[in-house]
């Protein structure tokens, strides 16, 4: 993603990000709905959060509790909580070989 142009503080206009998000609404099924819409937000979607940071949470927090409601205790966790529009990504993740969800986990502690 690109910061805008014109963005009245120079040093952070015009500069190319990776915030690991696409910003959106999601769906994210009933596992992690409360049934309590907001705004234009239904009570099962919410919004995709940046990844970009989320290896420091330990450092910066103390903890690594993730999700809307800080349910999953770490990464592995907060993945196998995805359903909705992000069940076939939780599939893939759950189905891996080991190696693979211990290589994806190791690049979001790297973020
Ligand atoms: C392998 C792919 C994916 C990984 C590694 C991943 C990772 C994560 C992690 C670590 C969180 C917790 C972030 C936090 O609490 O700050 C999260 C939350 C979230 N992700 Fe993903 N995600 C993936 C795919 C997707 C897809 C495909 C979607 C949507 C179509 C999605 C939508 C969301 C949303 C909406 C949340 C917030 C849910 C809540 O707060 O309850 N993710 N993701």
């Amino acid at each position: 993603m690109k910061t805008s142009a014109d963005y009245p503080i120079a040093a952070i206009a015009n500069q190319t990000i990776r915030p690991y998000t696409d910003l959106l609404l999601h769906d994210m099924g009933e596992g992690l709905a409360d049934h309590r819409g907001e705004f234009v937000a239904s009570g099962r979607e919410w919004k995709t959060p940046p990844l970009w940071g989320v290896g420091l949470l330990q450092n910066v927090q103390g903890h690594t509790e993730l999700l809307h409601d800080g349910r999953a205790r770490n990464y592995a966790e907060a993945i196998l909580w995805h359903g909705g529009e992000a069940f076939s990504a939780r599939e893939k993740f759950r189905t891996a070989p080991k190696s693979h969800r211990d290589a994806l986990v190791a690049f979001l502690k790297s973020l």
